[in-house]
């Protein structure tokens, strides 16, 4: 569960980034969040993340308050978030097979288990077959299939995508929009950021706009 209570995020004085939200995204949920560019959606990907605090207001996720995870805790709270980003993160000099396993390293998974699970996640983002390839030898909606891989290879309850689909075309944004989807239907939160409306009405799932900073419309998907 993802709670906001009066959430707003000033980075300098005048207009904050984020002004007084109130939002509630339950577990299992898929949530579309659109604005446009400097509305504050990436401050609210990054509050979060524990990347940001909050000026005013609270965060709650997963039953606990942010304001209570102390700083050098703040890693393992995010290991219960799996997070991709526009330009993929991946690292240049190891093959697709090692970035995922990287992630499992971090958190001193042990070879056995990184051994199972890493065909395993390669297989359901359809890359199996290209477990030793570097990432600048992959398309770039192969690369945010590997970074996706990563992102949920520790098995987190939510996954954020800030504008997963904003460097690729438009075959591979609705590719990477339906493995999003297939996500969330096998049981993890979705929050999606994104410019492409096209994609975001046709999936019909909830929709939040924010505008300067405030959300100014929050409507459930017809499927809901
Ligand atoms: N690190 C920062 N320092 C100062 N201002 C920032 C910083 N990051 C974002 N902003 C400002 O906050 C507002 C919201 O930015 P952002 O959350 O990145 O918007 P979006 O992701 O919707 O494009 C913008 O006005 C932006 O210039
Ligand atoms: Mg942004």
């Amino acid at each position: 569960m993802i709670r906001l209570e009066n959430v707003s995020k000033s980075y300098q004085a005048g207009v904050p980034a984020l002004n007084d939200v109130n939002l509630e995204i339950a577990p299992g949920e898929f949530v579309f969040i659109v604005g446009a560019s400097g509305s504050g959606k990436s401050t609210l990907i990054k509050l979060l993340l524990a990347e940001l605090r909050p000026t005013k207001g609270k965060i709650i996720i997963n039953g606990k308050d942010l304001k209570t995870v102390k700083h050098k805790m703040i890693p393992k709270f995010r290991r219960n978030i799996g997070v991709v980003f526009q330009d993929f993160r991946l690292l240049a000099d190891r093959n697709v097979y090692e970035n995922v396993a990287f992630a499992m390293k971090v958190v001193e998974a042990s070879n056995k288990e990184i051994k199972r699970k890493v065909p395993m996640m390669l297989s359901m983002v359809g890359l199996a077959a290209k477990y030793r390839s570097l990432p600048k030898q992959l398309s770039g909606g192969e690369q945010q299939r590997v970074a996706i891989a990563r992102a949920l290879v520790n098995e987190p309850k939510i996954l954020l995508a800030d504008e997963p689909t904003g460097n690729l075309d438009n075959k591979n944004a609705w590719e990477i929009m339906r493995l999003l989807d297939e996500i969330n239907q096998r049981g993890t939160t979705v929050v999606v950021v994104t410019h492409n409306m096209e994609i975001v009405k046709a999936m019909n799932k909830r929709v939040i706009t924010i505008k300067k900073g405030v959300v100014i419309s929050d409507e459930e998907g017809e499927e809901a």
